[in-house]
């Protein structure tokens, strides 16, 4: 029997301004731990705002995002999509990270030049095919040597 995957992606705020030494705790956690329980993704802080991705098998997914969802780094977790995939987009990452200005984000994702950046967010959140297009593009800029964490 296929593995049946599962992908679910999060935003949320950091509650501080988080220096470089508790992102690379958080990379290391996710070395640490993400590989023994077959979970893969990306992780991108932008001004105080983080997004998420986590794929593998469902029951793993949800046990990790719960455990995310307490740590006291951040709050206002909210999940902008979540459902069963074919195939991970990131495969060869424990958790990859970009960081990016809100302009690059904006950009990327396709919000540039919109007025409410909360409303246009919340309108991505119903278009599971655009998140999906953003994130095969974060996926191919990472595999284009963008800055990636993966212990193998
Ligand atoms: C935004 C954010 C993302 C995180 N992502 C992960 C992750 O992918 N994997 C992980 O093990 N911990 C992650 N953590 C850290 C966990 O909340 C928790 O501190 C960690 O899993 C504890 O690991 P330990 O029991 O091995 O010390 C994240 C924390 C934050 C704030």
């Amino acid at each position: 029997m296929p593995e049946r995957l599962y992908q679910l992606t999060y935003l949320s705020n950091a509650k501080f301004d988080l220096p470089k030494s508790d992102i690379e705790k958080i990379l290391e956690a996710s070395r640490r731990n993400n590989h023994a329980v077959g979970v893969t993704g990306l992780l991108i802080y932008c001004d105080g705002v983080f997004v998420q991705v986590l794929e593998g098998e469902k029951p793993a997914v949800e046990k990790l995002f719960s455990t995310i969802s307490d740590d006291n780094r951040h709050d206002t977790v909210d999940i902008i999509a979540h459902g069963e995939i074919e195939e991970r987009i990131f495969p060869s990452w424990e958790m990859a990270y970009l960081e990016t200005t809100p302009d690059e984000f904006d950009d990327r994702v396709g919000l540039k030049g919109t007025l409410d950046r909360g409303e246009a967010l919340e309108r991505l959140k119903g278009d599971e095919s655009q998140i999906k297009k953003v994130l095969y593009d974060f996926a191919s800029s990472l595999a284009d040597g963008g800055q990636a964490s993966t212990s193998d």
